[in-house]
């Protein structure tokens, strides 16, 4: 199948009777060859209003999608198949260009999200905002080089995140990024690169940003990578932040972010600068 990406067998979480969405059915219209994005959009929305547990299926045909904003809370358990083979529109329209494709979670809890595979996307990323309890399992994310800058998987606001058997190739950007008011992410069995690496940050960009603790990377390979692990911060105070030309900030301003209790053990690999561990600390 050329260029783009695909997208197949997507739970987030494993029911036996469930009320059942098909996006193909008259209700959502959702056509073989067509774009299914509203038909996704609405079988998603009545699923989550169900007070019974639901399943929402894209059966096993091809379709366009130009993306899916799945936000909970919803009353029951869903589980979402994608049985079909999933594209990013080939158009070039205005709209498609400037949205990056993008997988969001708002506000999902207590679910497991397993066995998306995406192939050849410039665009595609996975973006966990609000969330509980979820377990990314077994993705593949792989991206032409010359990827815009995406990350693979962003994760903001969230508690008790695991990544686990991923593979995230080629993606412009982080592998994995952590921000602000996220706790307990771990990250394991897990490759990357090539790509920036697995970033927590950037931090202090915000006032008032809640901070970042218990991230774990473990028994991870990361090849050709920028970096490997790394915690970006902002230089200067979020409230107060001189700005010379453009968007950038001065960067010789301490950071006001405190970085504590950093552990890096049984780390093997190579470097192809003559610096492996870099610690930068502000002068204040
Ligand atoms: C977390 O989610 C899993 C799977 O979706 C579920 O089995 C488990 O009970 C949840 N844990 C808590 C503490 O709710
Ligand atoms: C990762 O997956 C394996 C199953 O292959 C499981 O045994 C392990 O507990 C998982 N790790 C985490 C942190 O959930
Ligand atoms: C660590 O990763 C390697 C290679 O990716 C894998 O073969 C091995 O089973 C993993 N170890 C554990 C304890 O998960």
């Amino acid at each position: 199948m050329a260029g783009n990406w695909i997208l197949a067998f997507l739970f987030l979480a494993s029911i036996a009777k469930a009320e059942v969405f098909y996006v193909t059915s008259l209700r959502y219209r959702g056509n073989s060859k067509g774009d299914i994005t509203q038909a996704v959009a609405n079988a998603w929305r009545d699923a989550c209003a169900s007070p019974w547990p639901a399943k929402v299926i894209i059966p096993k045909w091809e379709y366009y999608l130009r993306g899916a904003n799945l936000k909970g809370p919803c009353k029951a358990p869903i589980e979402i198949q994608v049985q079909g083979y999933l594209r990013a529109p080939q158009d070039r329209s205005r709209l498609i260009q400037q949205g990056t494709w993008n997988l969001m979670f708002d506000f999902v809890t207590n679910s497991i999200i397993k066995g998306i595979t995406s192939l050849d996307s410039k665009y595609f990323y996975i973006n966990a905002h609000e969330c509980r309890n979820v377990t990314l399992q077994y993705l593949t994310i792989t991206a032409p080089e010359d990827s815009h800058s995406t990350d693979g998987i962003h994760i903001g606001s969230s508690f008790g995140i695991t990544i686990n058997h991923t593979t995230i190739i080629g993606t412009g950007d982080d592998c994995v990024s952590v921000i602000g008011g996220s706790k307990n992410i771990i990250a394991t069995n897990f490759i990357c690169g090539p790509g920036h690496g697995i970033s927590i940050g950037s931090l202090g960009k915000y006032p008032n940003e809640e901070p970042v603790t218990g991230v774990a990377v473990k028994n991870c390979t990361l090849k050709y990578t920028q970096n490997g692990v790394r915690i970006k911060r902002w230089p200067g105070s979020p409230t107060f932040r001189p700005r010379q030309s453009g968007t950038h900030c001065k960067q010789d301003d301490p950071s006001k972010v405190k970085i504590s209790e950093i552990g890096f053990t049984n780390i093997k690999g190579s470097s192809a600068t003559p610096v492996a561990v870099k610690l930068l600390c502000s002068r204040k």
